[in-house]
């Protein structure tokens, strides 16, 4: 008798999606299981993304992750969804639970996963400034607030939009706006940027008035992206950590979702990625 192979498939949707690390890391982690899965990168289309996603998971997908620009209209074609989702109203990995389509937000758990356990970071009674209040601030804001920093300031270009965010999840813990003129008035443990400044390879500018010597500066971009932060990093003689490790937790945890075990984030795997980008 002919035995045959049931592949787990699962994908990416983003636009673009073709410089992905996504299905590397998946296969990856599938090997660590022996676990027969497919992870393919796909082009979604921006007028119908729905449709070809819900495509993907009638014609046998278990699951899939989203990358920009569909997150939240990955969170609007999901049927339930985790708090973190719900709060942020953005979705980077669809599960099927019961065959309802599930919507959950992995990239502020990678985030924190990476800082604390790869790092060492502990953010409890840290002031923490986020520079940058657009979707990738937002995906990471309540996991950082639910480790009780002593204080989470958002700056961001255009200071509205800062103070919206702020306003949004000021349940959720010691979260505020910091603009321009106020920001010299703290000195801050650690600073984040979640701007797109670095993929437009624009320099970084933000005064050195609001750093002490232990400031840690965190990148949740990789590979280029990083490079204008990390410079300004170094010139203050500031430990720098780029995305690249908030990339790999998010993907374990999404394998987490979908497989119920969590895949170890090696240094093998690490060295694979750095090399490929
Ligand atoms: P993402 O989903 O990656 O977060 P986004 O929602 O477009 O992308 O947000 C990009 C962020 O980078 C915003 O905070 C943006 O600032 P504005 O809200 O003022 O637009 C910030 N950003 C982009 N280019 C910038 C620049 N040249 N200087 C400062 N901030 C910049």
């Amino acid at each position: 008798m002919v035995k045959r192979k049931i592949i787990r498939k699962y994908a990416v949707f983003g636009n673009p999606i073709k410089h992905s690390l996504s299905p590397l890391i998946h296969k990856y982690f599938a090997k660590e299981f022996n676990i027969d899965l497919s992870y393919e990168p796909i082009l979604g289309s921006i007028e119908n993304f729905q449709a070809e996603a819900k495509e993907f998971l009638i014609n046998g997908g278990l699951g899939f992750n989203i990358t920009l620009p569909f997150k939240q209209e990955a969170f609007n074609m999901a049927l339930t969804h985790s708090k973190v989702a719900e709060i942020t109203k953005s979705v980077n990995t669809i599960s099927l639970k019961d065959g309802v389509i599930h919507g959950d937000n992995t990239d502020g758990s990678g985030f924190i996963k990476d800082l604390k356990n790869n790092k060492r970071y502990q953010l409890q009674n840290k002031k923490i400034l986020l520079v940058g209040a657009g979707g990738a601030a937002m995906g990471v804001i309540p996991n950082i607030l639910y480790e009780s920093p002593k204080i989470l300031s958002i700056h961001n270009r255009t200071f509205s939009k800062a103070e919206k965010l702020a306003k949004a999840l000021t349940s959720f813990g010691n979260i505020k706006a910091i603009s321009e003129t106020d920001i010299i008035k703290e000195k801050y443990d650690l600073i984040i940027n979640a701007t797109s400044i670095g993929i437009s390879n624009l320099e970084f500018k933000l005064t050195n008035k609001i750093v002490h010597k232990n400031s840690v500066c965190y990148d949740m971009s990789y590979g280029k992206a990083s490079n204008s932060f990390e410079k300004w990093a170094t010139q203050n003689n500031l430990i720098f950590h780029n995305g690249l490790g908030m990339l790999l937790e998010q993907a374990a945890d999404a394998f987490l979702i979908w497989e119920s075990k969590r895949p170890s984030v090696t240094e093998e795997l690490k060295k694979i990625l750095e090399d490929n980008l």
